[in-house]
């Protein structure tokens, strides 16, 4: 059976691509503290920032996927935090390095060896892993890490048919996006103004890039970036 493995998939984009997938005759698995609580997805509660969750996957996670047709597995699951360079301490930044960039790596070594030839690891960037803004000195360091992740998996895995992707989402209307804007409706607004649309993006239109991405090998070692076109000021 063809089975995708999301991080993050409780809510927001993870949740929809989760969807996406499911509706395609996926198995399904979330890795998230909170449970999607969605029939058809199977939920494995882990902290993916805690030290120990390798012993949870074996438990809990590799069994049910002994020999997938093919496995899908899409690092999704992020922190974002504000704070400017001269802020940030060396534990801070190691904080959101472990979510958003040691995770997925952990992660790559344990799902590597039940992937085969069709497979896929998509990693979730964002606008910020090519460009930076002030005040994001976490986020932007872990979001470009994260590229360059995907294009090391590129070259590492050559040969063995498993294809990479990083997917960057611009600003997608999520839980983290109103939590990081104080769920200020005027902010969102203007936010939304950035976009060459003049809205904000629907965590169902990353997921349908996630899905393309995940279906079409010729994508490899590739950067898609999905943010309506952002206006330049
Ligand atoms: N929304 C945007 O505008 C935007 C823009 C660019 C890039 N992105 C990227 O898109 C991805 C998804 O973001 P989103 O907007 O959909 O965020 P979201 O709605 O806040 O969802 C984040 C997901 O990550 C999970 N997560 C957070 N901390 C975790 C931890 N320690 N262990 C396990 N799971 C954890 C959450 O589940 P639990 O809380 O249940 O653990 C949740 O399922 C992220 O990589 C983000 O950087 C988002």
């Amino acid at each position: 059976m063809n089975t995708v493995v999301i991080t993050g998939a409780s809510k927001g984009i993870g949740h929809a691509t989760a969807l996406k997938f499911l509706a395609a005759g996926y198995q399904v698995f979330n890795v998230s503290r909170s449970a999607a609580a969605t029939p058809g997805i199977t939920d494995i509660a882990i902290d993916l920032s805690s030290a120990d969750f390798e012993a949870v996957i074996t438990a809990k996670l590799l069994p049910q996927i002994a020999s997938p047709e093919k496995l899908i597995l899409i690092h999704n699951a992020a922190k974002l935090a504000s704070g400017s360079l001269q802020e940030t301490s060396g534990e801070a930044l190691a904080d959101i390095l472990a979510l958003n960039v040691t995770a997925p790596q952990r992660l790559n070594r344990m799902f590597l060896p039940v992937m085969s030839a069709g497979s896929a690891i998509l990693y979730v960037g964002s606008t910020l892993s090519e460009k930076a803004v002030a005040n994001s000195f976490t986020y932007v360091t872990s979001k470009h890490a994260m590229l360059g992740m995907m294009r090391a998996t590129c070259q590492d895995l050559a040969g063995l048919k498993i294809h990479t992707a990083c997917i960057c989402p611009g600003f997608t209307d999520t839980e983290m996006l109103r939590a990081h804007v104080g769920q200020d409706s005027a902010i969102l607004n203007s936010i939304a103004g950035g976009s060459a649309f003049g809205r904000l993006i629907e965590p169902t239109e990353i997921a349908d890039l996630l899905f393309f991405s995940a279906e079409n090998p010729i994508i490899n070692g590739a950067v898609l970036h999905g943010n309506l076109g952002q206006i330049e000021s």
